[in-house]
């Protein structure tokens, strides 16, 4: 939950030299650095790969690029099945060899005193940026497709989930020891249409990983995601993160026991006094109870949090007793 290591000092410092996200996620040594800058200097338990949810769409040739200050853009929006049909599916060792010598790397520097991870896109996700053109506010495009012509949307995403399959393949081979899925848009569908637009998608990607891999954890993450999380426990994945809009007690409660939680501390309480950070994360780490529980936030850093604010976040965590 760190997709704006924005808040470091450091990483702000590398993007004046290479202000490229592209050249600084597609750079061997960048990602290297950029994914160990909060290791070294917080020593969490766990490295994110520095990378994007649309890091593959390149190799499936959607050419895109993300602008600062304007976030994602996609330079030819899918629109039509003439749109979906020159969609390559995804060959990660030739289209993002970088990803892979970088988590190589990275499970030497940390010595597995620490895990390793990594990450994709849902396919409902990403194929919001493909049809929207970047990001978006209302999801009318996407709708327009789903609700008119459902099968042409339904052709991407089965490209996506096939292509995200092996994508996590890919990272775990190469060095992941565990891989977190967004779909950080599930949450603007209804139920009823995460079920057909979502749910199989993510089920097909989650039982292809644990044929092949089935000691892999896959922890799976949608933005305000009160409304469906028995749904998405029904992937199959280990882990459901909670944002922090739901209550972490009633969370576990309606996952039940066999599924682990992460989450679920609000990232704007990082801009509290310490005592107020401390009471948080002890009120989350009670209500998450005795089952397995990954402490985090409840959806990623925001720019401006004091550093030293996210320091006392690791100081309180590691202190915690069981
Ligand atoms: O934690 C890490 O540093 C790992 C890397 C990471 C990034 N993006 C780097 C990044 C991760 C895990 C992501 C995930 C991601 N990317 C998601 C899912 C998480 C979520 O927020 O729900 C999504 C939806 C994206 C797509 C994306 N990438 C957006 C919407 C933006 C623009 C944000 C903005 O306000 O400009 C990005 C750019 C991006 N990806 C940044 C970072 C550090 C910020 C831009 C920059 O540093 O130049």
């Amino acid at each position: 939950m760190r997709q704006a290591g924005r808040y470091m000092k450091s990483y702000q410092d590398i993007c004046e030299r290479y202000p490229s996200f592209r050249e600084r996620s597609e750079n061997v040594d960048l990602v290297v650095e950029i994914s160990l800058q909060p290791w070294n200097v917080f020593k969490p338990d766990g490295v994110i790969l520095f990378s994007d949810i649309l890091t593959p769409l390149t190799g499936m040739n959607i050419p895109f690029d993300i602008v600062k200050g304007k976030g994602p853009i996609i330079f030819n929006p899918v629109q039509t099945i003439a749109d979906v049909d020159p969609v390559r599916e995804f060959t990660p060792e030739d289209s993002v060899p970088y990803v892979g010598e970088a988590l190589k790397i990275l499970r030497k520097e940390v010595d597995n005193e620490v895990a390793v991870l990594g990450f994709v896109g849902a396919p409902f996700t990403l194929a919001s940026y493909v049809i929207e053109g970047g990001s978006s506010k209302n999801f009318t495009k996407i709708k327009r497709l789903a609700f008119s012509q459902p099968k042409v949307l339904h052709a991407l995403l089965e490209k996506f989930a096939t292509s995200m399959a092996k994508y996590i393949k890919y990272q775990a081979d190469s060095g992941a020891q565990v891989v977190q899925i967004f779909d950080s848009w599930a949450t603007e569908l209804s139920p009823e249409d995460f079920e057909e637009f979502s749910l199989p998608y993510l089920k097909q990607i989650v039982s292809s990983v644990k044929q092949s891999h089935p000691n892999l954890p896959l922890i799976l993450y949608a933005s305000g995601s009160g409304g469906l999380l028995e749904r998405l426990a029904l992937t199959g994945v280990d882990v459901v993160s909670l944002d922090w809009t739901v209550d972490m007690a009633d969370g576990r409660r309606r996952l039940g026991a066999d599924v682990a939680v992460q989450g679920n501390v609000d990232p704007g309480v990082l801009f509290g006094s310490k005592e107020f950070i401390t009471k948080r994360i002890h009120d989350t780490v009670r209500k998450a109870g005795k089952g397995k529980h990954i402490l985090n936030l409840g959806h990623g850093i925001k720019v401006g949090t004091p550093e030293e604010n996210v320091a006392h976040f690791f100081e309180v965590a590691k202190d915690i007793r069981y």
